[in-house]
């Protein structure tokens, strides 16, 4: 091995003892990474992760309930400016009859993600959530449908959502801006992940892997800040173009790297809660696989109405059937239990305090 080949892989061999680096070190192994380091971060990550969950995956049923959005971001197909996207909601009752589904085919949570639709008032959105409360009391609830007030996430709290999605999308403030409109603010952002914590939900953040005009350093300081944060859950994909938005020519993120920080991550942050991505699923073949092996321990399959699924499109090419669909559960058991691993039917709480 060649002496930078060893200052690697040493470094690699310090964050799976001491669940932490410095930031130059943290740099270092992101940009200096090599297969073998990579393979040693799997494996640690893989044996750190059964040794808290053992050979299992968390399974969560997503309901894309809404593609309305009114924000603008620039890498998202269901950006308000983009007049291609077909728009719809899902009724009341049909959010419901996704959880009924959902709750046959062995779902205890729930994901309800959807643009920021402000159709969904904190009465809708609360009576839905109180409605899934009553059907599936044993289930839990989570909302990903971004930035809402303290007094909003409060009251749909109450009504009975226990988990919040909301990934941070990058924690360098000049990057957001690289990324968002002027309307949108980093500190906004910031604030919203704290009142969610603070409320008392089981809080998600995350990050897209190589979104454009992403370096190695604000990686560094998204690991940073989540580690500080301390989420129950974090969500990362590789950024895969949409050819609707103002990112139609960027280069996508790559299943290597994401890979890696899967590893890294699940190191660094233990017992967190880290799903293989349908981003994942979609840069390459087998790609949820390859995160459950690299530390993963989530996967999200789509109970969306199948009508609807092709029109929740964040990027290009976005999977929407095969085993990545909910009704096709048996495809997904089978591909994990070629890997050694079963499905949990369970809520899978977090066990981060
Ligand atoms: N590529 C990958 N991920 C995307 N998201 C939005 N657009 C894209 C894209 N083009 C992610 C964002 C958002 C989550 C719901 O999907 O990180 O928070």
């Amino acid at each position: 091995m060649s002496d930078a080949a060893k200052k690697v892989m040493d470094l690699a061999v310090r964050l799976a003892e001491n669940h932490d680096l410095p930031d130059d070190a943290l740099y270092t192994l992101i940009t200096e990474r090599n297969e073998e380091t990579a393979l040693f971060l799997r494996n640690e990550a893989r044996a750190l992760c059964e040794r808290i969950y053992g050979r299992f995956v968390y399974i969560r049923g997503l309901i894309e309930f809404t593609n309305y959005c009114k924000n603008d971001c620039y890498y998202c197909g269901i950006r308000r400016s983009n007049r291609e996207a077909e728009r719809y909601r899902l009724t009341e009752e049909e959010i419901l009859s996704c959880c009924e589904a959902g709750y046959g085919l062995g779902f205890r949570t729930f994901v309800l993600q959807g643009g920021e639709d402000p159709y969904f008032t904190d009465e809708r959105l609360g009576s839905i959530v109180a409605s899934i409360r009553g059907l599936c009391p044993d289930c839990a609830i989570t909302l990903s449908a971004g930035e809402r007030s303290h007094d909003s996430y409060r009251r749909l709290h109450d009504a009975g959502a226990d988990r919040y999605l909301l990934r941070h999308e990058t924690a360098d403030p000049c990057h957001y801006g690289r990324l968002h409109p002027e309307s949108m603010s980093f500190d906004k952002r910031m604030a919203a992940l704290k009142d969610l914590k603070e409320i008392g939900y089981q809080t998600g953040c995350g990050f897209m892997v190589g979104s454009p005009y992403q370096t190695a350093s604000m990686i560094v300081k998204d690991l940073r800040f989540m580690k500080e944060f301390g989420p129950h859950m974090i969500g990362i994909g590789p950024f895969l173009s949409h050819k609707d938005t103002p990112f139609y020519d960027m280069e996508n993120g790559t299943a290597e790297l994401t890979l890696y920080l899967l590893s890294v991550i699940r190191l660094m942050m233990p017992k967190v809660l880290l799903p293989a991505t349908t981003a994942l699923g979609t840069v390459t073949e087998g790609g949820r696989e390859a995160g459950i092996l690299s530390g993963a321990n989530v996967v999200m399959p789509n109970l969306s109405p199948a009508g609807v699924r092709k029109k929740y499109m964040l990027y290009d090419n976005k999977l929407s059937s095969g085993s990545e669909a909910a009704e096709s559960l048996e495809l997904l058991r089978e591909s994990l239990s070629k890997i050694g691993y079963g499905i949990a039917v369970s809520r899978g709480d977090s066990l981060v305090i």
